[in-house]
């Protein structure tokens, strides 16, 4: 079987530097070696350039305002050339649009990233997309569902990433993606509604992990019956028994195609400290593997994305303990087994 690598050095769906090192760093890891001892055909060739993106500008006349919004962000010290380069591109105009911050910016990536992955799967390959942060779903879910427009989604995390534009307090888009696969009201905004359409049912998705959700979040999966296992549950019922709900919810009978996209966060910060967001009260170590051993053993996996690694935050033993787990996730989700 074949593996490909869509490495996404993006990090202009929220507001921290660093997250776009992650795809290179958990490259330079071994992560291609790893895979491929476990058997897989790996393909990768570099990161996606997301710098030569000519996306639309603002408008002339929201320009003047859009100035001394654009925050100066900080090149990080050791980032390569390209890393610089990609970072670069969120001083081109892209004033906010309502509460989005980066709008244009991050639908032109996600647009780009969705291509990607969908070509992929139309080769019958498994995408593996590296963040970068979680806005990128936009353009994985969306990919994946292209080719398998029967897959659900199984969404890691200690959030539910379920704001729309006019709820998000903060206006980081990676706190939105999922509001725009679903098509919830006030999603069909532009930049993103020329190329994003509604690709997933609430009865596709099944969240695992939650334990921060902000309360517009709330009321939105409640009112649209979306089933989500927050660390209460894990607590409850023990992370085996929540896997096997969360897979009898959105594939009952094992048949369907499963995209997990999994945001590091949804460990705990012991576990994975270096990441944009961290919430006490996470996943352990092992409940995080069982996880991706579990959807591994269902042989139904179809694409699976590692988000929110961020090697620039905290000290070089957090740094490479976050690495290295995002490395052991990804094994684990591609068939490594303890025996
Ligand atoms: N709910 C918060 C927001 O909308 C936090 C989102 C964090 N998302 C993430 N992918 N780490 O801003
Ligand atoms: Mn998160
Ligand atoms: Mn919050
Ligand atoms: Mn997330």
């Amino acid at each position: 079987a074949t593996v490909a690598i869509v490495g996404c050095p993006f990090s202009g769906g929220q507001g921290k530097a660093g997250v776009d090192l992650a795809p290179n760093a958990l490259v330079s890891a071994g992560l291609i070696d790893q895979l491929f001892n476990l058997g897989w055909e790996v393909h990768y060739e570099s990161e996606l350039h997301f710098s030569e993106i000519p996306y639309n500008p603002a408008p002339p006349h929201v320009l003047g305002a859009a100035i001394h919004e654009q925050v100066e962000v900080n090149v990080p010290v050791n980032s390569s050339p390209q890393a610089k380069k990609a970072t670069m591109i969120q001083k081109l105009p892209d004033p906010d649009i309502g509460k989005m911050k980066k709008p244009r910016l991050v639908s032109a990536v996600c647009e780009k990233v969705s291509k990607e992955v969908g070509e992929i799967a139309g080769k019958g390959w498994l995408p593996l997309t590296l963040g970068g942060d979680h806005s990128l779903a936009m353009g994985t879910v969306s990919g994946t569902k292209s080719k398998y427009p029967d897959a659900c989604l199984i969404w890691i995390d200690a959030h539910a990433d379920i704001n729309t534009p006019e709820t998000t307090d903060s206006g980081n888009l990676h706190g939105c993606p999922v509001s725009f696969l679903l098509g919830l009201t006030g999603t069909a905004v532009e930049p993103f509604s020329t190329w994003l359409k509604p690709c997933l049912k609430p009865s596709e998705l099944v969240y695992i992990g939650l334990r921060d959700i902000d309360a517009p979040e709330r009321a939105i999966l409640r009112e649209n019956g979306i089933k989500a296992f927050s660390m209460h549950e894990v607590d409850k019922y023990g992370i085996g028994k929540v896997v096997e709900m969360a897979l009898d919810h959105v594939n009952p009978k094992r048949d369907k195609p499963v995209h997990l996209s999994f945001d590091v966060d949804a460990l705990d910060p012991d576990v994975a400290p270096s990441t944009g967001t961290p919430v006490r009260g996470g996943l352990t170590f092992r409940e995080g593997h069982y996880i991706t051993e579990a959807i591994a053993e269902t042989g139904l996996l179809v694409s699976l994305d590692i988000m929110e690694v961020n090697p620039s935050l905290l000290d070089s033993s957090a740094v490479s303990q976050t690495i290295a787990v995002g490395c052991s996730l990804t094994r684990a989700a591609l068939g490594e087994t303890l025996l």
